[in-house]
């Protein structure tokens, strides 16, 4: 217990010296309570959260993790677009995943749905450069398929960036090599996490693919001279390098279920950080089952700004998923069996042949201290709350006009060097 208060006693210094030169500045007027600015929509109603919810359980409840990351408005909008492309079980499963559990079987229609992540998508990276840095791929690649229809193609491409690509007539090691090279060009040059399923594409087979590189901008930096050496205490415990940040977040602290919640602005206001951190050193199981919609709609609601003493891990958080499994866990069985699958949206000639392959998804995301085009507003500063992330936490990008879930992931392990004097 020891070290760890001397920790939190390092962290409340460069705070206190923020206070201490607030208080001497000549300039310093109260401010006129500005009213707040209005919120996003909450994750209960929104598909893109109900999607990622329950995939990210899936995802999670397959095998031990260590790091998750996905987008879930991606995987929803080239669902969506395979959807479209379909017809009877198959369009109805489909269907059946962009659904919110409160919505009525007949209350959207797959085309509604579809606009809806559409305009998402358009929202998502139009704050490309401002908000954060984004670099994202999605395609279709269809292996010795009947030709394929134009419209379809023309219309994924329009409303959801998804390309359509053949692979070639090679094994399935041409297969991975010709996927290899489109991950890391969608990448932005960054090399994926590799995969560990095989693919194993059969003629007719169509292959999802997402890739996905973010890098938020924070809309106030994280102090560089105050960055230092810390364990974070994930799987293995490891030294990182620790951002420091004191100053007003939306914050809530659920002392029932011992859980603190934070959302941080990225710049220009478009899009926001939401971090889930246990009050005390744990794997994040315990969390992971008490997550749900209302729960999560319920701690966004109940944040509000107050000082809080900001303290992240300097961290990558990829993550190269295969998502047949869990997809069909949570419904999707008829597209990838040949024998029913009805992709008559894409090819006159499917039947019998076109199925789903494979959904793959390659997401990374850099934690670091940048700021975009910094805010100068000054913030007043009372007794900061601590939220100290030196262990795991999960972590959600939510675009803020739409309230739409751009991406979902946990840190459960950071990368560093390891340390071997622990308990
Ligand atoms: C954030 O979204 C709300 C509605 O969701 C909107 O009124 C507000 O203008 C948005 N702010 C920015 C900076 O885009
Ligand atoms: C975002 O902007 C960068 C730099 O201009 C560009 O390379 C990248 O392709 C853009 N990403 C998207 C998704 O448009
Ligand atoms: C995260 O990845 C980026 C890009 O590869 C790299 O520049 C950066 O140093 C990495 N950060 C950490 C903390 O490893």
């Amino acid at each position: 217990m020891l070290p760890r208060l001397s920790v939190c006693l390092h962290v409340f210094l460069p705070v206190l010296l923020v206070q201490g030169s607030k208080t001497t500045s000549p300039k310093k007027v109260p401010a006129a309570p500005a009213s707040p600015p209005p919120r996003p929509p909450p994750p209960l109603g929104d598909l893109t959260w109900a999607l990622g919810l329950r995939l990210y359980k899936a995802v999670r409840s397959e095998s031990t993790p260590v790091n998750t990351l996905f987008s879930p408005l991606l995987v929803a909008s080239s669902l969506g677009a395979m959807g479209g492309g379909s017809a009877g079980t198959t369009a109805s499963q489909v269907e059946d995943l962009l659904k919110t559990p409160s919505s009525s079987s007949s209350s959207k229609a797959g085309a509604q749905v579809r606009e809806l992540l559409s305009g998402a998508l358009k929202s998502f990276t139009q704050a490309n450069g401002t908000t954060f840095h984004l670099h994202t791929s999605s395609a279709v690649f269809s292996k010795q398929a009947p030709s394929v229809s134009q419209t379809f193609v023309k219309d994924s491409q329009a409303k959801f960036k998804l390309q359509h690509k053949p692979l070639g007539k090679g094994d399935s090691k041409a297969d991975l090599k010709l996927l290899r090279g489109w991950v890391k060009a969608g990448l932005g040059g960054l090399e994926g996490a590799p995969l560990e399923t095989e693919i194993q594409a059969r003629s007719g087979a169509l292959i999802l693919a997402n890739a996905l590189r973010f890098k938020g901008l924070w809309k106030k930096q994280f102090s560089v001279k105050s960055t230092d050496r810390r364990t974070f205490l994930g799987k293995k415990y490891t030294k990182v390098e620790m951002m420091h940040r004191a100053g007003l977040y939306r914050f809530h602290e659920d002392m029932e279920n011992m859980v603190q919640v934070l959302e941080a602005p990225l710049s220009e206001g478009k899009a926001s950080l939401v971090l889930l951190l246990p009050f005390h050193v744990e794997n994040l199981d315990r969390l992971e089952k008490l997550l749900t919609l209302e729960l999560l709609s319920k701690w966004l609601e109940k944040t509000s700004a107050m000082s809080v003493a900001l303290s992240l891990p300097r961290a990558n958080i990829s993550s190269t998923l295969s998502l047949q499994k869990p997809l069909s866990a949570l419904g999707l069985t008829d597209a990838w069996d040949q024998k029913v699958a009805d992709f008559s949206g894409v090819s006159e000639k499917s039947k019998g042949k076109l199925h789903l392959g494979g959904v793959l998804h390659w997401a990374s995301m850099e934690l670091d201290a940048q700021a975009g085009k910094e805010d100068v507003e000054e913030e007043m500063l009372d007794k900061p709350k601590l939220f100290y992330a030196d262990h795991p936490f999960i972590i959600f990008v939510r675009d803020n006009a739409t309230g739409a879930l751009l991406l979902m992931g946990a840190l459960d392990h950071a990368e560093g060097e390891p340390l071997h004097d622990e308990l």
